[in-house]
């Protein structure tokens, strides 16, 4: 079987094509990174209104890459949870059109569990039951992960996601967007320990939350002071714009590796998986190696071209449609991270 996938839920206009034996046959990402660079962040109606402008071009580029005619497909899935609100719509529509015109069968995708499918795809094993650990731009979660399409929200950011307060820091740092990226290679000129940033909610291993804006603004009080917003009076040299990116990106690094081994222990599992564009960043990867391979756990991590928001992950399809769960027409967005999922 042939599956066209759609990933509209931020600011990438995906599609993959996958077979039901995993083969990727297409995989196309048309990023807006340029349209939000200068608001220093994804701005919701500039995202959907792209979206309106790329889904059918990169709809188009996928079927000719996989040398398919539209009539080849067998069904359709697309991701309409969570995320902005518009920019699912966009490939929620886009995805029943196709539905009916081809007269093929609707499939419903979450974004987070796709995320966490990444490393299903890249292990070609079974990696379930395991602690999943989703770390974008949007979201910051840990899941008990039962299955493939069985999951249960065991902890997620109180406030701000980790990628954001990459994004906003690295907009203090004058540095480019998206932050995630441009504070990974600030941070590898700079000296993790030459500013002490906090480390929210650590300490307690029953809770799994995490927070990120208490550290957001300690790197402003840092940079300018209590009650200023106004970087662009700051000249800042070199080493100090490297040494802030080091210390910050610790401070995240050490809160999703701690609350991750604590979740492993409180849920008795073996198996941690990491998806997400941060899961991309680099200390991250490292520390993570370090410390499960130090308590004896299982670690997949998306592989980095799998991490950012993309459609191949959407192959996570292939498990609905084998639970034989299809969709009718109605199908919404609920933009909302959905607490807990069975695949019943
Ligand atoms: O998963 P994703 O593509 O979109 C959402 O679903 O949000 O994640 C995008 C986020 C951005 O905040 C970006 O700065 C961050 O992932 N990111 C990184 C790295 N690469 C991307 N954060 C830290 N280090 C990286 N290397
Ligand atoms: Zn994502």
């Amino acid at each position: 079987m042939n599956i066209l996938t759609i990933e509209t839920s931020c600011d990438e206009t995906a599609a993959a094509v996958v077979t039901d034996r995993f083969d990727v046959l297409a995989s196309v990402v048309a990023s807006q990174d340029e349209l939000h660079r200068r608001f220093g962040g994804v701005v919701p109606e500039i995202a959907s209104r792209a979206h309106l402008e790329r889904i059918l071009p990169v709809v188009d580029q996928a079927l000719r890459q996989a040398g398919l005619k539209p009539e080849d497909l067998d069904a359709v899935a697309v991701a309409n949870t969570p995320g902005l609100a518009g920019s699912l719509l966009v490939g929620l529509v886009a995805a029943k059109a196709l539905c009916v015109t081809l007269d093929v069968p609707l499939i419903a995708v979450n974004h987070l569990q796709a995320h966490i499918y990444a490393c299903r795809l890249a292990a070609e094993k079974d990696v379930f039951p395991c602690v999943g650990l989703i770390v974008s731009g949007g979201h910051t979660c840990l899941y008990r992960c039962t299955g493939p399409l069985d999951f249960e929200l065991f902890g997620a950011t109180i406030d701000d996601a980790a990628g954001e307060a990459f994004d906003k820091v690295a907009s203090m740092l004058s540095l480019p967007y998206p932050g995630g990226p441009s504070i990974q290679r600030a941070a590898e000129k700079g000296n993790p320990k030459a500013y002490r940033f906090p480390r929210a909610l650590l300490g307690d291993d029953d809770v799994l939350d995490f927070s990120f804006s208490g550290l957001k603004t300690a790197v402003r009080y840092k940079l300018v002071g209590p009650g200023r917003q106004d970087f662009s009076q700051i000249e800042l040299a070199e080493q100090q714009v490297a040494d802030v990116a080091a210390s910050f990106q610790e401070a995240v690094v050490d809160c999703l590796v701690a609350k991750s081994m604590a979740a492993l222990r409180k849920m008795g599992l073996q198996t941690l998986c990491v998806g997400g564009g941060v899961a991309a960043n680099a200390r991250l990867r490292e520390r993570l190696a370090e410390e499960t391979a130090r308590h004896g756990v299982e670690l997949h991590i998306a592989p980095i071209r799998l991490c950012t928001d993309n459609a191949v992950m959407g192959a996570i399809a292939v498990e609905r449609l084998r639970a034989g769960l299809t969709e009718n027409l109605d199908l919404d967005v609920y933009p909302g991270v959905v607490r807990a999922t069975r695949a019943c």
